[in-house]
């Protein structure tokens, strides 16, 4: 039996982050701190408090702090990282990178200081770079630094299929692999509807279009409200807290290191993890048919690549 509650610090008190703090107090997943700069710190602190403030209508108990001091995540189980720009109409996510190289390379310094034994979940864009940055500036051991992408874009593509055929999202399961671009794999083969395959309901055609809207989907979204999203971004990224903090043993497609697996080596990016009390437990392997090896590479390599920027620009993170 736990003898106290989880306790579960967001760093970036911005949309995703508040949002992050909303469906973890909800869920009553544990005690919430969100950090923001100390210019910031009355946003973080207004947010928790109005948050507090829910739980006698939702009936969720729990200790919410809003801050900018470090010493208030001491002691957390899992970290999440949110600080960082959003990307804007035009941009890319890697546009991102110079700037949130910098803030999460210092966010995670912090992390390592003050909640050292903690499980880190980065959120911050370009996703699969920040993940690599987190890990060299905590030197947490790779099974407690992982990327939240594919619990979203798996999400989004699951959504768009059962927008299509017109049923339940819950009977709607599928798999993603891929770093967090445009150039993601979502797995058509892998797809079914209560255990149908979806090329059995849908053309080829509709299954491409929608495997190419979850492809662009984050970009869908910044085009209509200006800046990037952050309800389903936040609602993945605790999917994968409370596999944690539950202990649930969830498969959920994450930015984890891989030693070998589908032929990543050394090099964090989605693949299907087995998330439990421990961080990444498992990366749960099998075998790609020859087309999807191939996007699978293509996507892994331009990780690496995102990967090779952040050495070149901060050579102390190589
Ligand atoms: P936002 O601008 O609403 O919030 C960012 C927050 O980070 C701000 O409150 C800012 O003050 C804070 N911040 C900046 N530097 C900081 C520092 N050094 N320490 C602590 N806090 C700091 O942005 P939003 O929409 O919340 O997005 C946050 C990040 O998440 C962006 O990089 C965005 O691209 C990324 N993102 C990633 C997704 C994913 O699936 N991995 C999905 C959606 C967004
Ligand atoms: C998204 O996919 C921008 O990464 C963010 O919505």
């Amino acid at each position: 039996m736990p003898t106290r509650r989880a306790k579960i610090s967001i760093i970036g008190a911005g949309n995703v982050g508040a949002t992050c703090a909303h469906w973890a107090a909800a869920k009553e997943l544990g005690d919430i701190v969100l950090l923001d700069i100390p210019d910031r710190v009355g946003v973080a602190q207004g947010k928790m408090l109005d948050l507090a403030c829910c739980g006698p209508i939702e009936r969720f108990d729990g200790h919410l702090v809003g801050t900018s001091d470090y010493k208030d995540i001491a002691g957390s189980d899992v970290v999440v990282i949110t600080a960082g720009l959003p990307r804007k109409p035009g941009m890319s996510r890697d546009d991102l990178i110079e700037t949130n190289v910098k803030i999460v390379k210092s966010v995670s310094e912090q992390v390592k200081q003050h909640a050292p034994d903690s499980i880190v979940i980065v959120v911050s864009n370009p996703l699969d770079a920040m993940v690599y940055t987190a890990w060299k500036a905590t030197g947490f051991p790779t099974h407690r630094v992982m990327g939240q992408a594919g619990a979203l874009d798996v999400a989004r593509y699951r959504a768009f299929i059962a927008m299509e055929i017109g049923c339940s999202i819950e009977d709607v399961q599928a798999l993603l692999l891929g770093g967090h671009g445009d150039d993601m794999v979502p797995l058509p083969r892998l797809t079914s509807v209560h255990g149908i395959p979806v090329t059995d309901l849908l053309s080829e055609d509709k299954v491409a279009a929608c495997v190419e809207r979850a492809k662009v989907g984050g970009g869908e979204i910044v085009k209509l409200m200006g800046t990037s999203a952050y309800y389903a971004p936040a609602s993945g990224t605790i999917q994968m807290v409370e596999a944690i903090v539950k202990d649930k043993k969830r498969i959920i497609p994450s930015a984890v290191y891989c030693e070998g697996q589908f032929g990543a080596k050394g090099l964090f990016v989605g693949v299907p993890a087995l998330l439990g009390a421990k961080g990444v437990e498992k990366v749960v392997e099998f075998k790609l048919d020859a087309n999807e090896q191939k996007l699978f590479d293509e996507s892994a390599s331009h990780v690496q690549d995102l990967v090779e920027t952040v050495k070149k620009m901060f050579p102390e993170l190589a």
